[in-house]
């Protein structure tokens, strides 16, 4: 097995011996600038360490954030009845009818709306309420029987901070959101006053990260479940800590254990300890959230094919590959889509046909040579390499944040399209984790579940959960 502390097990994989020597000598440049070695992890975890802690104290910019969710009890499996549920993505916006069955099993009805570029930019509580409007018109739904609005679970993937379960500020917009007057506001308030101005009927009951709607499902069907991971268009955490481990919790019970959402895209905010290559520099420069999110920039789906543009581009112009040229299409910024990443890494044909398709036909660019495939999928490879070695450093991170726990086993929820989709991609989070956590701990105890569309059905746990107690104290 390579030795993954040798600078030159990251190096020699990427190398060209049929190219030139000038572009070996950049393909080695650029493969160590994306290394992250095992001793590079141990940093990261350690600093994750000392980030958690302080988070956990304080509201601190450096720090990572840590906030308390209100979420405190963990599911049983045994929960049963129909939610709404609504989950706004970075992506898309789901609406759900979920049922949970009671038997650790569920089903869901659900409409995905694409949330177009106008609604990311301006007018999203009105896209939000009208895609709503219309799935209670397709189902035909209505109110329960002296009630006056249907209570439903509402799953939001942007940093919040809580201040109830059915209230949030939001702290910024990441993920090419920019919709103007919601910095610092209550999100349920803004979806809500659009649901009146369209007359919706739904009441907003929860309001929860899709990190904990992910743990939550998960949890739902494995009750050993300790974290919830979204690895998708953006990326982020949420785990079990006790409240007795959260100093800047306010409230009164301090005996038992809440959900915490990390928002580890935020980590390293100070640049300390990240390996930055000047690809990664490029793409912060340019994006509205200058300087914020750094972690998720080399992590998640929405970035990562940027990162490899930035890098082929800087190989085109030294004229190293595609002869010189570039394409319209390919000069433009977030054109090289991340699942191209994918078709690209997983093109095993002699001649690379699957790249060439993806090169000359969706972008456009002029003939290419076999070496030029060859360069691309190489410079792809580190990216991705770089993007899972550091997935499993945080998660390894939280789980040893938590050491007692690991002596039994542990479930972890996990959903997004890099987790489904990027070629290998679970299969490497085991073998870095084994590194970090232990062989031992990883291949008996450790469990990695795909909670699909565990955003929204989490809601919906959730939800449940809140409507039951407020039914009780009614
Ligand atoms: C957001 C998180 C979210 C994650 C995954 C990040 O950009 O800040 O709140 O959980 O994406 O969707």
């Amino acid at each position: 097995m390579a030795d993954m502390n040798d600078i030159q097990s990251f190096i020699q994989p990427y190398l060209v011996p049929e190219g030139s020597a000038e572009l070996n000598k950049n393909l080695e440049a650029m493969a160590a600038s994306f290394a992250v070695t095992d001793d590079k992890i141990r940093e990261i975890i350690k600093g994750f360490h000392a980030s958690m802690k302080a988070g956990l104290e304080r509201d601190d910019k450096d720090a990572l954030p840590m906030i308390p969710t209100y979420v405190c009890g963990r599911p049983t499996g045994k929960e049963t009845g129909t939610f709404l549920a609504l989950d706004l993505g970075g992506t898309n916006l789901r609406v759900c009818q979920v049922t949970l069955n009671g038997d650790t099993t569920y089903s869901l009805v659900q409409q995905k709306f694409t949330i177009t570029q106008e609604a990311k930019e301006s007018r999203l509580w009105d896209f939000i309420a009208e895609c709503v409007g219309v799935f209670l018109e397709e189902h035909d739904l209505h109110p329960p029987t002296g009630r006056r609005s249907i209570p439903c679970g509402y799953t939001f993937s942007f940093p919040i901070f809580q201040t109830s379960i059915a209230s949030g500020n939001l702290s910024m917009w990441n993920k090419g959101f920019t919709v103007p007057n919601s910095v610092a506001r209550d999100v349920v308030n803004l979806t809500q006053s659009a649901f009146q101005r369209h007359h919706v009927p739904v009441e907003v009951v929860a309001i929860l990260n899709d990190t904990v709607g992910t743990l939550m499902t998960s949890g739902y069907s494995h009750p050993d479940t300790q974290m919830g991971i979204i690895f998708g268009t953006g990326t982020n955490a949420a785990y079990w800590e006790k409240l007795e481990n959260i100093p800047k919790w306010v409230g009164e019970d301090r005996s038992g254990e809440m959900v915490v959402n990390l928002e580890w895209g935020a980590f390293d905010n100070a640049t300390k300890v990240l390996p930055y290559t000047p690809h990664d520099n490029k793409l912060n420069r340019k994006s509205p959230n200058h300087g914020l999110q750094v972690y998720e920039k080399m992590i998640s789906g929405l970035f990562l094919g940027e990162v490899a543009r930035n890098a082929v581009l800087a190989l085109v112009d030294q004229r190293l590959v595609f002869n010189g040229r570039s394409s319209d299409i390919f000069n433009k910024s977030y054109t090289f889509d991340t699942a191209y990443m994918s078709e690209i890494v997983s093109d095993e044909t002699p001649d690379l046909s699957v790249v060439q398709t993806v090169l000359e036909s969706t972008l456009d660019i002029p003939l290419t040579t076999l070496l030029d495939r060859k360069v691309v999928k190489n410079v792809c490879n580190m990216i991705g390499t770089r993007g899972v070695r550091l997935s499993a450093a945080a998660m390894s991170a939280v789980l040893l944040a938590r050491p007692e726990l690991l002596t039994n086993t542990v479930s972890v929820g996990i959903d997004g399209s890099m987790y489904q989709f990027y070629p290998n991609f679970e299969r490497d989070l085991y073998t870095v984790s084994r590194v970090f956590l232990g062989e031992d701990f990883v291949d008996n105890r450790l469990k990695l579940h795909l909670a699909k569309d565990g955003s929204g059905v989490g809601a919906a746990i959730v939800a449940m959960t809140v409507d039951r107690d407020r039914e009780h104290h009614a």
